[in-house]
C-alpha cells in the first residue's frame, strides 16, 4: 500500500531525482514530469537519472516527458492519475543565464508555476512543496539568516526574482483560499550525490554550481578553477556559503510532505541549510583532502551581484519538521567524487565504471 501519490515536476534533475529515492523509500508512489531542458534523456525518451533511482530502490516510476508550459499536457496527466500532492522542482536556475535571457526565465519559471497551480486547483489538489532558494533574501542584513529576514529587497538577479515572485504568489493564493496547504523550502547550497555513486549532478546547461566545476578541474578537463572575489570580508577573503548534502535536502522534502499530510499548514516557509558557513577556499581544500587531488585555482575580480556571506539558521525546520542536516562537508565531497569517477561522462556513458570497490 502506498502512502499517497506525489506528482514531482523536474524530477529528472539533480535535487528532484535524489528526492525521489527518499520518497519511494518512505512509501510514496511518484509520477514524474520533466522536459529535459536540463537533464539527460535516453534513446527511448526515458529519464536517465530515474533509471538509476529504479535500480537503487527496486521500485518503478511513472514518467512523462512534459513541459509545464504545455497546460493541456499537464491537465491530461492530472485527469489520468489521482494525484494527492505535488513537489515542484522544475525551473531553470542559472544566475548568469537569467541576466542574459530574463524573458526566458520569467516565462519558464513563472508560467510553469502558474499553469501547475491552476491545474492543481482544477483537480482539487491543494498540497504543494515548492523549491525556493536562499537567493530570495538578497544581501543579508543579519546572520545566520532566519525565515523572518526580509525577502525581495536586494535580489540582484532574475533567477532569484522568479523565486521571490513565486513566493509572493503562493502567499496570495493561500491567503485567498485556505484550502491550500503549501510549504516553500528555501534551500541553501546543495552539494554531493547519492552515496551509491549511481546518481549525481549532470546538467545540460552551463554549470550553475561550484562542485561540478571543481570536479572538472580534478578530472583535468578544465585547467584551473576560477574563484570570483578574494577580497570579501571573510576569513580568507573568498565568499562563504552554507553547503548542504543533496540527500539531506531529500529527507527535508519527505519531512515537509509528511507535515502537510498530518496537519493543515496553509502556508509555511523553511530554510534548509546546515547552519555552517564554509568559504570557497575551505571547500576546495576539503575536496582536495578527501579525494587526494589538487585543484589549481585563480582568484579574479568579484562577480557582479554575488553575495559575500550567506548561511542559514535552520532551527525552525528542526522544530516544526523534525528535520536536521546530518552529512558533513567531507561526505558531500566524497560522494560527489564517487559519482564523478564512477561516471566520468555522467549519465551519458553507456556503462558505469566501478572504482574503489563500490558496487
Ligand atoms: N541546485 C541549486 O543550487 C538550487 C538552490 C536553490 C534552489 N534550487 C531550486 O531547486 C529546484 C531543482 O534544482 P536542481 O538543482 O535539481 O536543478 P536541475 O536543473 O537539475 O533540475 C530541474 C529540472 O527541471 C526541468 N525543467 C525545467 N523547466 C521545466 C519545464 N518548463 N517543464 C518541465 N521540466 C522543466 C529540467 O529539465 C531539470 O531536469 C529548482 O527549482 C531550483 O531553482 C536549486
Amino acid at each position: 500500500m502506498s502512502l499517497s501519490t506525489v506528482f514531482v515536476t523536474g524530477g529528472a534533475g539533480y535535487i528532484g531525482s535524489h528526492c525521489i529515492v527518499e520518497l519511494l523509500s518512505a512509501g510514496y508512489e511518484v509520477i514524474v514530469v520533466d522536459n529535459f531542458v536540463n537533464s539527460v534523456n535516453g534513446p527511448d525518451g526515458e529519464a536517465m537519472a530515474l533509471k538509476r533511482v529504479e535500480t537503487i530502490t527496486g521500485k518503478s516510476i511513472t514518467f512523462y516527458e512534459c513541459d509545464l508550459l504545455d497546460k493541456s499536457a499537464l491537465e491530461a496527466i492530472f485527469a489520468k492519475h489521482k494525484i494527492d500532492c505535488v513537489i515542484h522542482f522544475a525551473a531553470i536556475k542559472s544566475v548568469g543565464e537569467s541576466m542574459e535571457y530574463p524573458l526566458l526565465y520569467y516565462k519558464n519559471n513563472l508560467i510553469g508555476m502558474l499553469n501547475l497551480l491552476e491545474i492543481m486547483e482544477q483537480f482539487g489538489c491543494y498540497q504543494l512543496v515548492f523549491s525556493s532558494s536562499c537567493t530570495v533574501y538578497g544581501e543579508p542584513s543579519f546572520l545566520p539568516i532566519t525565515e523572518e529576514h526580509s525577502v525581495g529587497n536586494s535580489i540582484t538577479n532574475v533567477y532569484g526574482k522568479t523565486k521571490y515572485f513565486i513566493e509572493e504568489m503562493l502567499q496570495d493564493i493561500t491567503h485567498a483560499n485556505k484550502k491550500w496547504n503549501i510549504i516553500a523550502l528555501r534551500y541553501f547550497n546543495p552539494l554531493g550525490a547519492h552515496p551509491s555513486g549511481l546518481m549525481g549532478e549532470d546538467p545540460i546547461k552551463p554549470f550553475a554550481n561550484i562542485m561540478p566545476l571543481i570536479s572538472q578541474v580534478a578530472m583535468g578537463r578544465l585547467p584551473v578553477l576560477t574563484i570570483f572575489g578574494g577580497d570579501y570580508n571573510t576569513e580568507d577573503g573568498t565568499g562563504v556559503r552554507d553547503y548542504i548534502h543533496v540527500m539531506d535536502l531529500a529527507t527535508g522534502h519527505v519531512a515537509a510532505l509528511s507535515l502537510l499530510q498530518k496537519s493543515h499548514q496553509n502556508y509555511k516557509v523553511y530554510n534548509l541549510g546546515t547552519g555552517e558557513g564554509v568559504s570557497v577556499l575551505q571547500l576546495v581544500k576539503t575536496f582536495e583532502k578527501v579525494t587526494g587531488t589538487t585543484i589549481p585555482f585563480k582568484i579574479v575580480e568579484r562577480r557582479e551581484g554575488d553575495i559575500s556571506v550567506m548561511y542559514a539558521n535552520a532551527d525552525l525546520a528542526e522544530k516544526e519538521l523534525g528535520w536536521k542536516s546530518k552529512h558533513t562537508l567531507e561526505e558531500m565531497c566524497t560522494d560527489f567524487w564517487r559519482w564523478q569517477t564512477m561516471n566520468p561522462h555522467g549519465y551519458r556513458n553507456k556503462t558505469t565504471k566501478m572504482t574503489n570497490g563500490h558496487h
